[in-house]
This record gives structure tokens, sequence and C-alpha cells, in this order.
């Protein structure tokens, strides 16, 4: 889907739909040709995500966007009823949205809202449906103030990229396991990375052996499709420093030889939904060109009770020496991510951001739809809480008490990967923290907000492809991360 994007200080009459923000108080804007008696009587109070949509005898609508109140205005409340009005509006092909004055939006900000709102709104995952009716939009005129539009545009071409970018990690995401295998992902990697200029590498079966990733190994076995790693880099000129992104992709995740439930694997082809979104967050940084060097790391394999599955038991041997006991086979994101956060640390970056679909324990904790933050370093879990603020995507954050290291104590190897019935998300966490040393890392379990039953603002049912805007914030106001303040 493209979508092109313009400014004007009217709107177009080509513009056959007309998305006109109201607030819960003030002056409704004449462009709604209804008072606020009227709105009232239909229901419409302009609270936050609320729609009225009015039909001329022309066939052309005005939509009043619900935005809540008055002088409260936020590019995150742009976004949610711009996604709104897409949804409402999709079977136009033009449409307006009229911003007025504002109400003290930084124009940039504002484009990059509604762009982001109309694209992540409009989307639907139709590969698999003979009806593959999209939404009709193909342009949107942003109606406001001249002096207003250059940031507007710049914001909206901005906004256009990254919000691509969150509907290539959902189109990953949601596609059936069958058809999206740890080479396939790999594939689209290479391609994506040649396409937008990123170094790329892919590590195979025989070269992950090579260089002891245990971790994927060990996971993989029970799987007759292959493992991948895959390693894209971004490296500008003059870079801030390197932040490496660490994404979970577990094509398929059935639990191993702790097979899960039936009822639980049925979402689990988005086990890979951290891998998505490092991949598509990779993949617009030559666009959005911060001056930060990042390193993505995709873990793919599929987890699978084959004939030659890891058993309970089994050892672990890590490239760097850790060996871990295997006492539960479907705790298998953690395995597969020290590889990767062994690789980083290697490396010598100076943050370590990693995302996962890692725990239900998590999903139990903060529901649906919050992630859990953990890390090893205050500045720098700030900073992806402040990214995630900025691009309206929930965290919250999740201690990692040392005294529950225990929990993670085997009897004959390092550690095991399990850490007992409570606390699973921090046990994971704990686990993860072994493998980064002392640099800088944070940790986000998106488990609970990975998918979505419903349309909601900018979520659409299924993959959310939750992370991806969080992390482009967070690379585009990266700040070194100061000495380490310490886990508690
Ligand atoms: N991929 C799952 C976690 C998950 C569950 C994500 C539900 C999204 C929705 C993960 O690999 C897993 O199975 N975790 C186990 C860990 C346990 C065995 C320690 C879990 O949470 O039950
Ligand atoms: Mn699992
Ligand atoms: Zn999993």
């Amino acid at each position: 889907m493209t979508i092109a994007i313009s400014t004007a200080r009217t709107a177009p009459r080509r513009a056959t739909a007309l998305g006109v923000p109201v607030a819960t108080s003030g002056p409704v804007p004449r462009a709604v040709g209804l008072s606020r008696a009227v709105l009232a009587k239909v229901g419409f109070e302009g609270k936050n995500g609320q729609l009225h949509a009015v039909t001329r005898p022309d066939g052309s609508q005005v939509m009043a966007l619900g935005v809540g109140e008055a002088g409260r205005l936020t590019d995150a409340v742009l976004r949610t009823a711009s996604a709104t009005f897409a949804r409402a509006a999709a079977k136009h092909e033009h449409v307006a949205v009229a911003l007025g004055d504002l109400d003290g939006v930084d124009a940039r900000r504002a484009g990059q809202a509604v762009a982001e709102g109309v694209v992540l709104g409009a989307y639907r995952f139709v590969a698999y449906k003979r009806d593959k009716a999209r939404s009709a939009i193909t342009a949107v005129t942003l109606v406001a103030e001249e002096r207003r539009h250059r940031g507007l545009q710049a914001g909206a071409t901005r906004g256009l990229a990254v919000a691509e970018a969150v509907c290539l990690a959902r189109d990953l995401d949601n596609t059936p396991p069958l058809d999206l295998t740890a080479r396939a992902l790999a594939e689209r990697a290479v391609e994506i990375a040649g396409s937008t200029g990123l170094d790329v590498e892919v590590w195979d079966e025989h070269r992950l052996a090579e260089e002891r990733c245990g971790g994927l190994l060990a996971v993989n076995r029970g799987s007759v499709e292959p493992p991948r790693l895959v390693r894209l880099t971004y490296s500008p000129r003059n870079p801030r420093g390197t932040v490496a992104l660490v994404g979970k992709g577990i094509m398929f995740d059935s639990g191993g030889l702790s097979l899960k439930p039936s009822d639980s694997m049925l979402t689990m082809k988005l086990d890979m939904s951290g891998a998505a979104a490092v991949l598509a967050v990779m993949s617009v940084l030559p666009v959005v060109r911060p001056a930060v060097k990042v390193v993505g790391y995709l873990c793919c394999t599929d987890n699978m009770p084959g004939g030659d599955a890891q058993k309970l038991a089994d050892v672990i041997t890590y490239r760097n020496g850790t060996t871990v006991e295997v006492m539960n086979t479907d705790a298998e994101g953690r395995l597969v991510l020290a590889d990767a956060l062994i690789l980083a640390a290697e490396q010598g970056v100076d943050a370590i951001v990693d995302i996962a679909t890692l725990t239900g324990a998590c999903m139990s904790a903060l529901g649906l739809r919050i992630a859990g933050l953990m890390g090893n370093h205050d500045g720098w879990t700030a900073q992806v809480r402040t990214a995630a603020e900025a691009a309206d995507e929930q965290v919250w954050p999740l201690p990692l008490p040392a005294f529950y290291r225990k929990l993670l104590d085997s009897e004959i190897a390092d550690l095991k990967n399990i850490g007992g019935p409570y606390g699973g998300a921090l046990t994971a966490g704990l686990f993860l923290k072994e493998f980064v040393g002392d640099i800088p890392w944070a940790h986000l379990d998106i488990a609970g907000p990975m998918r979505s039953d419903a349309d909601d603002g900018w979520i659409a049912k299924g993959a959310t492809a939750f992370g991806v805007r969080t992390f482009v914030e967070l690379i585009e106001r990266y700040g070194a991360p100061g000495s380490p303040a310490g886990s508690r």
C-alpha cells in the first residue's frame, strides 16, 4: 500500500472524506457542519477515539474525530484519531485531515503521527484472503496554516516510512509458520538489506556450529527446518555510538518436548515478533538516518518436538563457555537470545536492547497492552521508557532482583533455563542478564502486546508489531548511557 501525503491550506475537492478533530469542549470547527448540541444528541462528545460521520448528498463525508480535552492535543491523540478515521474512511481514495492550528503540537510530530495513524489504521493482512479488499486510501492531505506545511510534510514523510516498517513486521508476524521459516525470514532480511543498503550476514547451521552458538542449535534439534542467525548492520558516518538490537525469532513455538497444550500454541506463529521488529527497525534506519551505528540480530528457528529434539536435563554449552541445563524446552526464547547477546557483547557495542515474546508470566503481570521492561542499567532502561512514551507504546519496568538469581542455579551446570513457578518474567530477565557482561542492556518482554483481538486506534487485529516505533525513537534519541547505575 502506498499512500501519498501532501499539505494544503484548504481541503481539496478531490478529498471525499474530511476528518476534523473535535475536543470535548470549546467550539466545534465549522467544517463539521454540526453544532455541539447536535453532536451530543448522536452520542459524540469528543472523547478520544470517538468518531461521527456525516454523509453529504454527493457521497462525500465529514467525520468528527474525538480528541479529548481541549488544549490537550498530543501527537499520540492525533495518531489514534487518524487511525480511527482511516478505518472509517477506507472506501475513499483521497482523504483530508483538518489540523487547524495544531493546538501547540509540534508540526513535525503531528505530521508523523497522522501519517502513522492513517497507514496503521488502514492496515489489513489479506495475503491469504480470497477477498483482498484493502483500504482504498491512496492520498492524504493535511490541511493547516501554511507556516506549518514544511514541518508537517517532513514529519509525514518520516511517519510513512516508519509505518511501512511496522506493516512489514505485521505482515511477517501474521504469515503462517509453514510459509515463514527461519530460512525464509533470513532470505527476506537479505533482500531488504540489498534494497535499503544495510550490511547483512546470515549464519546457517554449519556456521552456527563452528561459532558454537549452542542455544540456536539446541532449540533447533527437534525441527526439520534449519536455524538461521541474521546480523544486519547500519553504519552511518561519525556515529555517536553503537547499539545492538536482538530479536527472538521462534518461527513457531510448540514448546518442544515440553509440549504446549493446543490452545497455547494457537498464537505461537507470532513468537518471531521480536526478530521481525528488529528487521523492520533496521529496514527504516537508512531512511531516518540516525547518527548511531546499529547492529540487529535475528535469532531464528522453530521449537519443535522432533525425534532428535533436545531433551530435558540436556546441557548446552555456549561460545563463551557458559553451560545451561535445559529443564523445560518451552523456555527456549532465552536460550536462542543468549547466543546473540554473547555476540553483541563480544562485538563491544555501547548498549544492547532485546525484544522478545518471552514469558506468559509477563502477560499475566502486565496484561495485553503493556510490555515488561527490564535491564542492568537504569540510564539505558530510562531511554527505552522515554522512547516508548514518545511512540505511544506502553512499557512498564519490572525488577531484576539479585536475590532471585539463585532460582536459576543448576545442580550440574552454570545455570538452568527456568526459575520455578513464580516471577517468571523476572527469572527470564535474570537469565538473559547473565550473557551481556557489563554492557548496558535492556530487555522488552512483549508476550502480552504482540497481538490484539480487535482493532483499536493504531493497533490492528492480529499482530501489532509492538516495539518497532519505540526502537526507531530509541535509536534517534540515543545518548551514550552513563556509568552503570546497577540493578536493584
Ligand atoms: N513464547 C512463549 C511465551 C509466550 C506465551 C508468548 C504466550 C506469548 C504468549 C515462551 O517461549 C514460553 O513458552 N515461555 C514459558 C516459559 C516457562 C516454561 C518458564 C511460559 O511463559 O510459560
Ligand atoms: Mn516457549
Ligand atoms: Zn517462545
